[in-house]
């Protein structure tokens, strides 16, 4: 099956390029804003799309007329989203109507990134049943988005997942992971939040879950994560025991003292059984994804020697 996917440099877009261009039973293009970021990689197809550009998106897709888009572009910087309200519009919801538009007309099947920062964290863990309620700009565009995808006809999947972490070549955004590690290595003074609660998603297992939605074709909603809901709190000492790191720099302290433009859901975390069931989903945990991102850094390290 030929698979594009949007916003190809991103986090979840470099996996899901990594991944999909060593199955040889899938044709992939690989979308992103300006040139491709990620790493080498002999073969691959490339091609600079702007999902905002209507006109660019629907020339593209009817010239390559792929059976199934990830879409995995979007806004995701929560705090700008809130001060930049048109740009978040424009890639989180206008975007989205791009999309569907073609995907309405040319019969294409759309695998739809979304997030747990629909729901108000006030009472998760969430199933995909759950009434969502966006408390920030990021939330609400993002469940607009969802609400362009539903009224689609044909065929669709929304993605639902949360605090993904991971490393590639030449990151956009950092995450996390790659945040505490750096900081607590450094002995910088960090202060995290230990009022709000998630599951952790392995970027890996997010790109899996997307392709075994392409491959399997479901029509609805699925809830990805990890399979471990946690403070944000606990989580970095979890990663600094993991990587061997002192933690006389780590304080802890809650979310209203941090001043953040958006606001944050308290409690979110997802529950991930209908994906365990109907995609064959099976997550790692937040240690046995550590143990992945490690290697992957010593490796990144090393071919920048
Ligand atoms: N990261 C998380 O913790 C998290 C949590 C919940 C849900 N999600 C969702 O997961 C999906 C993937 O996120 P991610 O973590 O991979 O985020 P990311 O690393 O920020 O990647 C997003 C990508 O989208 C691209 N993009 C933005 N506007 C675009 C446009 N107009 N045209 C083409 N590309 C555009 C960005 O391009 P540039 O690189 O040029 O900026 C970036 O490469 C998103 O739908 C996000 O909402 C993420």
């Amino acid at each position: 099956m030929k698979i594009l996917v949007t916003g190809a440099n991103g986090l979840l877009g470099q996996k899901l390029v990594t991944k999909l261009i060593n199955q040889p039973q899938h044709q992939l293009l690989a979308t992103g804003r300006g040139v491709w970021r990620g790493e080498d990689l002999p073969g691959l197809q490339y091609q600079s799309l702007d999902i905002e550009d209507r006109q660019a998106v629907l020339d593209l897709l009817q010239k390559e007329r792929p059976g199934t888009i990830i879409h995995a572009a979007a806004m995701t910087q929560v705090d700008l989203c809130e001060t930049e309200r048109g740009a978040c519009q424009r890639a989180n919801v206008d975007a989205v109507k791009h999309l569907c538009e073609a995907c309405q007309t040319l019969g294409i099947y759309l695998v739809h990134v979304s997030t747990d920062f629909i729901f108000d964290g006030e009472g998760g863990p969430y199933d995909e049943a759950a009434q969502p309620k966006p408390i920030s700009v990021y939330g609400h565009s993002k469940w607009e988005g969802e609400k362009v995808v539903m009224q689609l006809e044909h065929p669709w999947c929304i993605i639902r997942t949360g605090l993904v972490y991971g490393v590639t070549y030449r990151m956009s955004r950092t995450n996390i992971v790659l945040w505490a590690h750096q900081s607590l290595k450094e002995n910088k003074e960090i202060r995290v939040v230990d009022d709000q609660f998630r599951s952790p998603t392995l970027a890996e297992d997010l790109a899996e879950a997307c392709i075994a939605a392409a491959e399997k074709q479901p029509c609805g909603v699925f809830h990805i994560s990890g399979p471990e809901i946690m403070s944000v709190f606990d989580m970095v000492q979890r990663i600094a025991a993991f990587f061997g790191l002192s933690i006389e720099t780590l304080s802890q302290t809650d979310s209203s003292s941090l001043n953040q433009p958006a606001k944050r859901p308290p409690r979110t975390g997802l529950v991930i059984e209908k994906a365990k069931k109907e995609l064959g989903y099976a997550p790692h945990k937040l240690e046995e994804g550590l143990a992945i991102v490690q290697e992957q850094m010593r490796s990144i390290a090393q071919q920048s020697l």
